[in-house]
């Protein structure tokens, strides 16, 4: 049965600021999606809001996993539901190996029972099983002894995450700027590893990124743009080329109330000029 996660009329605060102004947005597993809007528009906010960050307070709307009401679930709750989010910048957990942290995160979302200090995957299943996706995803064995992002250069972090994304296999991922710091060819082991994930579990994917060079290799069917905390614009890769050559300056034009709320978010990130400082 193809699954729908389903996100009406999202709004949702940081620190009592409003960030998302009603979001609405569909996917179906096995649909690919693509989110692109200038920085600070909120990308990183509803892809923290659907995993349930608790700083990220979802003040009004809903978000369903088929008829399953995600906002009261904790987030390890969201991940035995099938989403899946990649970090933008993830998380250093020194003193916790990419294997170990794997096999325990692997074990309860399998196993959406298990009690904490119950059976984990059996060993010998879970290391062959790791090896055959690290093999994959060509990198290197003796990674998953690594502390979990500790010292991991950029490319490293991401493939680390994809590496998640394959032994999860969820019903829905988030890939929050999936390609960020990746060298050229990153970009494509990371696509195709992302694409074959995919195929394989009919994973509904929602990939955030500014450029087009992801979306090359990992095609979305959808786009949509998010502008001002709120999607104002949804199209097919089309949208993608348009935004590549032109900016962002139609959609300020086209969407004007949009634009000043996206205006007060920009005023808020960037640092007031302090009056009679020397430059
Ligand atoms: N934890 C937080 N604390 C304070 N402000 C936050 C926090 N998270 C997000 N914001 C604010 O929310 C707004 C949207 O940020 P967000 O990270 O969602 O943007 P984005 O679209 O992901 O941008 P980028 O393309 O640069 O990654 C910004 O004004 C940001 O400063
Ligand atoms: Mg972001």
């Amino acid at each position: 049965m193809s699954r729908v996660l389903k996100i009406e009329g999202l709004h949702v605060s940081v620190e009592g600021k409003p960030i998302l102004r009603g979001v609405d947005l569909t996917l179906r597993q096995g649909e690919v999606h693509a989110l692109m809007g200038p920085n600070g528009s909120g990308k990183s906010t509803l892809s923290y809001a659907l995993m349930g960050h608790p700083r990220y307070e979802i003040t009004a709307g809903t978000v369903t996993l088929d008829s399953q009401d995600l906002t009261e679930l904790e987030p390890e709750e969201r991940a035995k539901a099938g989403l899946f989010l990649a970090f933008q910048y993830p998380t250093v957990i020194p003193g916790v190996s990419l294997g170990n942290f794997l096999r325990h995160a692997v074990s309860n979302v399998r196993r959406p029972d298990r009690k904490e200090g119950e059976d984990l995957l059996p060993m010998r299943d879970f290391r062959k099983e790791l090896r055959a996706q690290m093999d994959e995803l060509g990198v290197d064995q003796e990674f998953a002894r690594r502390y979990l992002n500790d010292g991991f250069s950029g490319g490293e972090k991401k493939r680390a995450e994809i590496l998640q994304l394959a032994m999860l296999r969820p019903a829905f991922a988030i890939l929050d700027e999936t390609d960020s710091g990746l060298d050229i060819d990153a970009v494509r082991i990371v696509s195709e590893g992302v694409n074959r994930v995919a195929a394989r579990h009919q994973t509904g994917v929602l990939v955030i990124t500014h450029y087009e060079r992801i979306l090359t290799y990992i095609k979305p069917e959808f786009v949509h743009v998010l502008f001002g905390g709120r999607i104002v614009e949804h199209g097919g890769p089309e949208l993608v080329k348009l935004l590549e050559s032109q900016g962002y300056d139609w959609v300020r034009e086209k969407h004007p109330e949009a634009a000043q709320d996206e205006d007060e978010m920009e005023a808020a990130v960037r640092p007031p000029q302090v009056a009679g400082k020397a430059s």
